[in-house]
């Protein structure tokens, strides 16, 4: 459950990332891509290198989708009720690979940040991303 701190935590550490969505969620998803090469086999008509459309555009998709999950924090499941639906029986992800993702994601903002990330945002947004993970593979049963 996100407390109210944790909530102000993340609106305020997504504001560089919705400003600049292409940007973050290309890198992002080139570094998933680079250090965990099976997260590859479900993007088989991809581009992977580092700038690629097909990761810009893919990317600004996932950010945008993230930022409407970051306006709608008291309602999650229902802000990504579609996405939900998509990764759970049309695009079947292994639920493993949303840790990867978020991981990748924390990475990328840190290297973004204006010095070290403070560990109560790290701690915020770790909980927000992975309460997104969970949303996710919830229709999986
Ligand atoms: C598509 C969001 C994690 C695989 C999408 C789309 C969005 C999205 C917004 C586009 C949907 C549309 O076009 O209607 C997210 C978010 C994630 C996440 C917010 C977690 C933070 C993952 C992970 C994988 C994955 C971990 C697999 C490693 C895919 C695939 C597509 C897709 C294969 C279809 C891509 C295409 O062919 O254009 N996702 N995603 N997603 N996602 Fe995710």
């Amino acid at each position: 459950v996100l407390s109210d701190e944790d909530k102000t935590r993340i609106r305020a550490a997504w504001a560089p990332v919705s400003k600049n969505a292409e940007v973050y969620g290309c890198e992002a998803l080139y570094r998933m891509f680079l250090s965990y090469p099976t997260t590859k086999t479900y993007f088989p008509h991809f581009d992977f290198s580092l700038g690629s459309s097909d990761l810009k555009t893919h990317g600004r998709k996932v950010i945008d989708a993230l930022t409407e999950a970051v306006n709608n924090l008291d309602d999650i499941p229902g802000a990504l009720s579609r996405l939900s639906d998509l990764h759970a029986h049309k695009l079947r992800v292994d639920p493993v690979n949303f840790k990867l993702l978020s991981h990748c994601l924390l990475a990328t903002m840190a290297v973004h940040n204006n010095g070290p990330l403070k560990p109560e945002v790290l701690l915020s947004v770790d909980k927000y991303l992975s309460d997104i993970g969970k949303v996710l593979i919830s229709r999986y049963r």
